[in-house]
């Protein structure tokens, strides 16, 4: 019979001696036994439960001792102590501030505008007609209330491009009659669409840029264009502008990036050379219109990506899951 704590030693006790014991139960039946050999047989069961009592006794003292001397022991002020988890900033705050860095760095400053939107400056003020089936692609979330007369339903800002009338307004309305102040605007802020899948999350970041001046042309574009393409990817990466359709700009371009690994030339990864970046294009006179802005005499340019897109493009990312980035997954998040 092995024990190793008093508490083992203290249930040995009860096996034998407690109330329904082994022991205990044998000396209950010392009266069946015969007249004759009781006092024998009753010397000896005496003499074997004195003997228990004292080897348990002797036990449960070294046990005590030792579990002293043990908790001591513990005490180890040398061993080396649980390291704590640090944190840290997450991939797309990362980004957020890497991107506001390299704009802030040519002159535009970072604005912040409703992510409660109202559909007049995500759409109509940007030259949608209403029931426009361009609309459908933006997938927007609709605030159950009641629509403004002037401004429509209220949405959650499914591009960063509702800021480009509302920068327009706000500039006219602290400039001298005059003249505006040159407008160079970075809106970086969270959008909505409702799509989740492998590509997409509800919510999401775009970074808007948008210049508006007398005299601003396609090669102010081009040139920021290639002003953030190499600070962001790598001096030896360049930017390419491509025809595209967008209600609120005229021309409209889509922008590429050469591909890192074969330069533009054509590859296994990238097929033709250019990856995909977003849209961009001149600011159309209709939208400045609603900016309260003069056409004839004011031009802009204007350009919005995602940017988790071009996070994930700069670190040659190929999530199976786009999602997996706002999982909270601590095993994903550690990687960066
Ligand atoms: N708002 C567009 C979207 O969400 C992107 C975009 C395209 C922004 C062209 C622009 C632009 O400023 O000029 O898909």
């Amino acid at each position: 019979m092995q024990a190793d704590t008093v508490d083992e030693v203290n249930s040995i006790y009860v096996d034998f001696l407690g109330k329904s014991g082994k022991l205990t139960k044998e000396l209950k039946n010392l009266k069946k036994i015969p007249e004759d050999r009781r006092p024998e047989v009753g010397r000896l069961a005496n003499e074997i439960k004195s003997t228990i009592e004292e080897v348990i006794r002797d036990k449960k003292q070294e046990l005590k001792k030792g579990e002293g001397k043990k908790r001591v022991e513990k005490l180890d002020i040398t061993r080396p102590g649980i390291k704590p988890n640090l944190g840290s900033l997450h991939l797309v705050t990362h980004a957020v501030r890497e991107i506001s860095q390299i704009f802030e760095g040519i002159g535009f400053s970072r604005v912040a505008y409703p992510e409660v939107e109202w559909d007049w400056y995500a759409f109509e003020a940007l030259n949608f007609p209403e029931d426009h089936p361009a609309r459908d692609e933006w997938e927007t979330f609709f605030i159950d209330t009641e629509p403004d007369k002037k401004l429509g339903p209220m949405i959650l800002t499914p591009h960063t491009s509702s800021g480009q009338v509302r920068e327009m307004l706000n500039i006219v309305k602290s400039s001298s009659g005059k003249q505006i102040a040159p407008i160079r605007m970075l809106n970086l802020a969270k959008c909505y669409r409702r799509q989740s899948d492998v590509s997409h999350t509800e919510m999401f970041h775009q970074f808007e840029g948008l210049v508006v001046d007398e005299g601003i042309t396609i090669s102010h574009l081009k040139g920021v264009l290639e002003h953030f393409v190499k600070s962001y990817f790598g001096k030896d990466r360049k930017a390419r502008i491509r025809p595209y359709q967008f209600q609120f700009t005229e021309p409209s371009f889509e922008v590429d990036l050469s591909c890192g690994i074969c330069n533009g030339r054509g590859c296994r990864l990238c097929k033709e050379g250019w990856l995909e970046m977003g849209g961009a294009g001149m600011v159309h006179p209709n939208v400045l219109r609603a900016g309260k802005i003069d056409p004839e005499r004011y031009t802009g340019f204007a350009f919005g990506w995602g940017v988790e897109r071009v996070l994930m493009m700069k670190e040659g990312l190929n999530l199976p899951d786009l999602r997996l980035i706002y999982s909270n997954r601590i095993e994903f998040l550690k990687q960066f």
